[in-house]
């Protein structure tokens, strides 16, 4: 972590609905899928924030929209107090070449009829980065701080196994010298033992180059190892944000005391007052998402109130934030301790 308190990448109320197809033109009322519904984050430079939540819930669009990839509905993303959307074509390619991305499945996101050098250079020729005879040595480089051999360079995409993927797709993000990577999913599809190696190369890479990561994840324990600080989402809204530290040691929403309540915590005796919490019910869908609380469905302590009135994320505890009526009140331990 960095001395440095401006944020690097400040994102304000992003949104991003898809409309979905056959809905016409006119009026309000169409119908879309609201994947990010007003989601801010910001991440200091050196700092790691983890984005964790089920499946569905926006985690990949809010990394994708914060890079571009994604049409934005509404909010704005400033990397280093620069709006993104106020930047000329040429800004925003210089911008792009700050922020880069690896995906989770690093065989879908490689094209296999190029060899590892066509891929890793591919970011040194879109961006004009070095002279077209120093670019070999480049990639060279990269393989190096991956950790792949040489001898990889002419080889492709299907002879390597996935943690070697993984290793190219880094390889390829780290090639233009970005500040900031969303990490999306990175070591889902990998083997445990494969997962580690590819955490500590990332945690090695952001000691070395001073990265500021977006890491997302599904899987709580994993971004857990990886990160300052945690946010929760739960249907394209941030549900809770606190510090590592906090997050897992007194989760303040019902829906993080849920997902924690499943994940073995490495204090004994946070681990000896653990209660598993069971959730019931379906995801419900971000095209027509409950009025209110969006969890109320599903959570074991709604009230009335949490029907028709929006939590909003607030502050309920030093550098605590939490979307629920009742966060710092009657919360703090699981529902089924209390
Ligand atoms: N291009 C698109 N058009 C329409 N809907 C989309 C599009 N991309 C994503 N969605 C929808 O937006 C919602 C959020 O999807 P997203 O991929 O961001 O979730 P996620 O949290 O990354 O899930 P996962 O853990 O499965 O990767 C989902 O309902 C998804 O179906
Ligand atoms: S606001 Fe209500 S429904 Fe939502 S998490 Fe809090 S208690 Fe549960
Ligand atoms: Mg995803």
């Amino acid at each position: 972590m960095s001395g440095s308190t401006a944020p690097l990448i400040d994102v304000q109320d992003l949104r991003v609905h898809f409309r979905l197809p056959g809905q016409g033109w006119f009026g309000r009322g169409k119908l879309s899928v609201r994947a990010v519904d007003g989601v801010s984050i910001a991440i200091r430079r050196g700092q790691t924030v983890g984005l964790v939540g089920e499946s569905g819930c926006g985690k990949s669009t809010t990394g994708r929209a914060i890079l571009r990839l994604a049409p934005i509905t509404g909010g704005r993303v400033s990397l280093d107090g620069t709006d993104l959307a106020g930047l000329s074509s040429d800004a925003m390619r210089r911008a792009r070449r700050r922020m880069q991305i690896v995906f989770q499945d690093p065989f879908a996101s490689l094209n296999p009829r190029h060899t590892v050098e066509q891929i890793v250079s591919e970011p040194l020729r879109v961006h004009d980065l070095r002279r077209p005879a120093e670019r070999l040595g480049r990639v060279r480089e990269l393989l190096e701080l991956v950790g792949l051999p040489a001898s990889s360079l002419g080889r492709y995409p299907h002879e390597f196994s996935g943690g070697q993927r993984q290793r190219i797709g880094i390889a390829r993000a780290i090639a233009t010298e970005p500040d900031f990577i969303v990490l999306d999913e990175p070591v889902s599809a990998l083997d445990v033992s494969i997962q580690a190696q590819i955490l500590r190369l990332l945690l090695d890479l952001q000691m070395q180059f001073g990265l500021t990561y977006l890491f997302i994840a599904h899987d709580l324990a994993v971004v857990g190892q990886m990160s300052d600080e945690v946010c929760v989402m739960y249907l394209g809204r941030i549900v809770e944000r606190a510090s590592r530290e906090a997050l897992y040691s007194s989760p303040q929403h019902p829906y993080t005391q849920a997902l924690l309540s499943a994940v073995p915590y490495p204090d004994p005796v946070i681990e000896a007052t653990r209660r598993r919490v069971i959730l019931t019910g379906e995801v419900p869908s971000p095209v027509a998402p409950p009025p209110g609380c969006h969890f109320h469905t599903r959570c074991p302590i709604a009230l009335d109130r949490c029907r028709v009135e929006v939590p909003a994320l607030r502050e309920v505890s030093d550098g605590r934030f939490a979307a629920c009526h009742l966060a710092g009140s009657v919360l703090g331990a699981p529902a089924e301790a209390r």
